[in-house]
């Protein structure tokens, strides 16, 4: 059974006639992406923005209708993955690394339902490394500003080569274990110059739909 299908098609379900919607990325959002398309098919209508271009990519092979930023002042909701999410629906977020994106989208939505499978949902953040974007300049001193905050950074890679977000940044995903105060580590995270945005999204989500391997699928809110 794919619980991230059964987790995204289950909040597709709160997209209506007519919704302005973000579109998340990652392999759990992918599946809203392709039945919104099968919606749109059946005559849903919807204006969409993507929040990757790979997500860009996806929706447009399956006829989701893309609008311009500038012709829309916000949206009705955005569906998107998470790597984490803990009870009170604080999320880590960037996997994919697209989390600037995705964070600029979810707030200017008015819901963000987030869709994941049962192996995302913690009692505590931070066993997953915490991504962060940073930019290039002076990049070894912020990866010192990361260390001072007690973790591991590691600069992503992919195929040997440092990945570059769609933004021309890079990734340094934090390795803290247990992040115990959420809110302070985003304070200091985001005074630190060189830091583009990082992974946590705190108070941002409305709900979560998650798929169990049982079969059912629950709504955190
Ligand atoms: C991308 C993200 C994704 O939503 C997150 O990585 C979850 O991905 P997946 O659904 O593939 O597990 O934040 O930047």
């Amino acid at each position: 059974m794919n619980l991230k299908r059964i987790a995204a098609e289950k909040a597709v379900e709160f997209v209506e006639d007519g919704m302005k919607v973000g579109l998340g990325t990652g392999s759990t959002a992918y599946w809203a992406i392709c039945k919104l398309g099968e919606l749109v098919k059946e005559g849903l209508s919807i204006q969409a923005v993507a929040t990757s271009l790979a997500s860009e990519k996806l929706a447009q092979e399956h006829g989701v209708p893309l609008i311009p930023f500038a012709k829309l002042d916000g949206l009705d909701l955005t569906i998107d993955g998470a790597d984490e999410l803990d009870h009170q629906l604080r999320l880590i977020k960037g996997g994919g690394g697209a989390l600037l994106r995705e964070k600029i989208v979810a707030f200017h939505s008015k819901q963000l339902i987030i869709v994941a499978d049962e192996s995302k949902l913690v009692d505590t953040l931070g066993t997953f490394p915490l991504p962060v974007e940073i930019v290039s300049f002076a990049m070894e001193w912020t990866m010192d500003a990361l260390r001072a905050l007690h973790c591991k950074p590691m600069l992503r890679t992919d195929e040997e080569k440092l990945f570059v977000t769609d933004n021309g940044n890079y990734i340094a995903d934090c390795h803290f274990e247990v992040i115990s105060d959420a809110e302070e580590l985003q304070r200091r995270l985001m005074g630190i110059p060189g830091i583009v945005d990082q992974g946590l999204f705190l108070g941002m989500a409305s709900k979560a739909v998650i798929g169990h391997s049982s079969g059912h699928v629950n709504i955190l809110e």
